[in-house]
């Protein structure tokens, strides 16, 4: 028996349909849009020469000495993106992480060397103790606690390190209390007015960092993280930090992660108005990596539909190491 098609007619006062019948009526109902303009690309910086390395659990992931952080930066800037974050692979770490502030140290030379090449670069630092202690803590470790205001001090000299050397933004991710108005009334002591805050307000105690140690090699050797980052459950609190540093001075607050966190993200946005940043972390990027090397998923569709929903949940600027992918991928 063949089947029959029935001819009838719903009347319908709307049909959602009629908007997605071709490519430019999607284009023109869009309503968000990802530009490589509002990326900033991560880097490790190590130490050598001509040192390209990749991370085994961040595929398309380098640890690069300063000379090759300077040729990845000016790649970036020709696929359009703005701004790199750097962070440090230093190789002396002790107990009070001094090479953080280290003028010689590899963020502080890739700092001056990307200045000097590209000097447009928006360059902005990662300000924690973790890839330069020898226990791997954020902070200055006191029996098994991570004392607050000790360690408030050497992130100071930091971010105050970072300033000297050049930096545009510094981005505090220790997640200790008081930090940002620290690091604000020094460096406007020191006449850097101008180089701004970028806070790492609301930063979670997340599994999701995982490859990121192995990276930065910034893996605590005891104990975890629990004391200073958020607790994954908590919204109200984010916003409670991210009020206070405000206050404090920062000039844009940040939620990382960010695809478990987009409703923090929208909150975020909606109640403070302010410039905010979300970062996609390295285990956000790896799950991608590897499922699309097992075959399993479409990578550049997963790669921008995820990025797109972070910048739909409220997002002005998105850390990630998809940065020159997927700006080449928009085009
Ligand atoms: C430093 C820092 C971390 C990340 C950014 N800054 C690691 C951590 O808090 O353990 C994670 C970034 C990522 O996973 O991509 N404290």
């Amino acid at each position: 028996m063949p089947s029959t098609i029935i001819p009838t007619t719903l009347r319908l006062a709307r049909r959602h349909r009629r908007l997605r019948q071709s490519a430019g009526l999607r284009a023109l109902v869009r309503e968000t849009r990802l530009s490589p303009e509002m990326f900033i690309y991560p880097l490790f910086v190590c130490e050598g020469e001509g040192v390209r390395r990749e991370v085994a659990s961040m595929p398309g992931v380098y640890q690069l000495s300063v000379d090759e952080a300077v040729k990845e930066t000016e790649a970036a800037r020709g696929d359009g993106v703005p701004a790199v974050l750097l962070f440090g692979l230093p190789e002396h770490k002790d107990d009070i992480g001094s090479a953080a502030y280290d003028p010689d140290a590899p963020v502080q030379a890739a700092i001056r060397a990307i200045k000097r090449a590209s000097p447009d670069t928006v360059v902005v630092t990662d300000v924690c103790l973790c890839e330069y202690t020898s226990h791997g803590h954020c902070g200055i470790v006191q029996g098994e606690e991570i004392v607050n205001d000790p360690t408030v001090a050497q992130l100071v000299r930091a971010a105050v390190s970072h300033a000297e050397a050049g930096a545009n933004i510094v981005a505090p991710s220790d997640m200790m209390d008081g930090r940002v108005g620290a690091i604000r009334q020094a460096l406007d002591e020191r006449g850097f007015t101008q180089v701004t805050v970028m806070s790492y307000a609301a930063k979670y105690w997340s599994a999701f960092y995982g490859p990121f140690r192995d990276a930065a090699d910034s893996a605590p050797k005891f104990g975890d993280r629990r004391t200073h980052q958020m607790d994954p459950a908590n919204v109200e609190e984010a916003l409670r930090e991210v009020e206070q540093d405000i206050e404090e001075g920062a000039d844009i607050v940040m939620v990382k992660p960010a695809l478990t966190y987009l409703d923090v993200i929208a909150r975020v946005k909606a109640e403070f108005g302010y410039p905010t940043a979300a970062y996609h972390v390295s285990g956000e990027y790896s799950m991608l990596k590897a499922a699309a090397r097992n075959g399993w998923i479409d990578e550049p569709r997963a790669m921008l539909e995820t990025l797109t929903a972070i910048r739909r949940a409220g997002a002005d600027m998105i850390i990630t190491y998809y940065a020159r992918e997927a700006a080449r991928a928009i085009g």
